[in-house]
């Protein structure tokens, strides 16, 4: 199996876990909620948005707003359409997304990438989907290059799919190559951080 092989089996066998019921980084969630409404994203999708722990607090902090999600795996599909039916959840591939160009204010993507094999393709994809001067923000893992070494070493050998985490730098620098600009990153905890960019 390939790692994105592996992230479906893997999500679709624990995708009613507690943990992923909570969304697994919460404490994120609620900084990443406020910076989208900040910039008056009034449509936005969820990338990897597991069972829609994410979207239902953007949902609290905004009930007018649309919002979609995509996720690879079926059961977390499902699981986010029971909890949000006005939200539109799609099953599908971040890296190679079934949506039209320009359609959203806003992409977010919390704690998925480092599932995708290749991170420039989704990220090349969430620039595609956004119209001109739109938001995309990225919540990710990092930590010190050592444990990211000993990360990404430690995911060759694990069955959940996990790919590979990167530096504050290295992501801004995979956005900047998918054509983002105005891109700024902050720690959020010692071992997450958010970077936000703009079409
Ligand atoms: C660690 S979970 C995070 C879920 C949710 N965003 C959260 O923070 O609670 C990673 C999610 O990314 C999804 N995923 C992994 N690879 C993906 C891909 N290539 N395209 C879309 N979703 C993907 C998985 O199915 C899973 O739901």
């Amino acid at each position: 199996m390939d790692d994105k092989q592996k992230s479906r089996a893997y999500f679709n066998r624990h995708s009613s876990t507690i943990i992923n019921r909570n969304g697994y980084w919460s404490y994120d969630y609620k900084i990443t909620s406020k910076i989208l409404m900040r910039r008056g994203v009034k449509n936005l999708i969820d990338i990897g948005c597991g069972n829609g722990a994410f979207l239902a607090m953007f949902h609290e902090a905004d009930p007018a707003a649309a919002l979609s999600g995509l996720d690879l795996s079926h059961e977390m599909v499902e699981q986010s359409r029971r909890r949000l039916p006005q939200a539109d959840i799609v099953e599908g591939d971040a890296e190679n997304m079934p949506f039209a160009d320009g359609i959203f204010d806003a992409v977010s993507c919390h704690m998925s990438i480092h599932h995708h094999p290749h991170p420039e393709r989704s990220l090349a994809e969430m620039n595609r989907i956004l119209r001109k001067n739109g938001t995309v923000l990225i919540n990710e893992l990092t930590g010190p290059a050592w444990l990211r070494k000993f990360m990404n070493w430690w995911f060759t050998k694990w069955p959940t799919g996990d790919h590979a985490v990167y530096s504050r730098a290295e992501m801004e620098a995979m956005l900047r190559e998918a054509g983002f600009e105005h891109i700024r990153s902050r720690l959020i905890t010692p071992f997450t951080y958010v970077c936000v960019g703009r079409r």
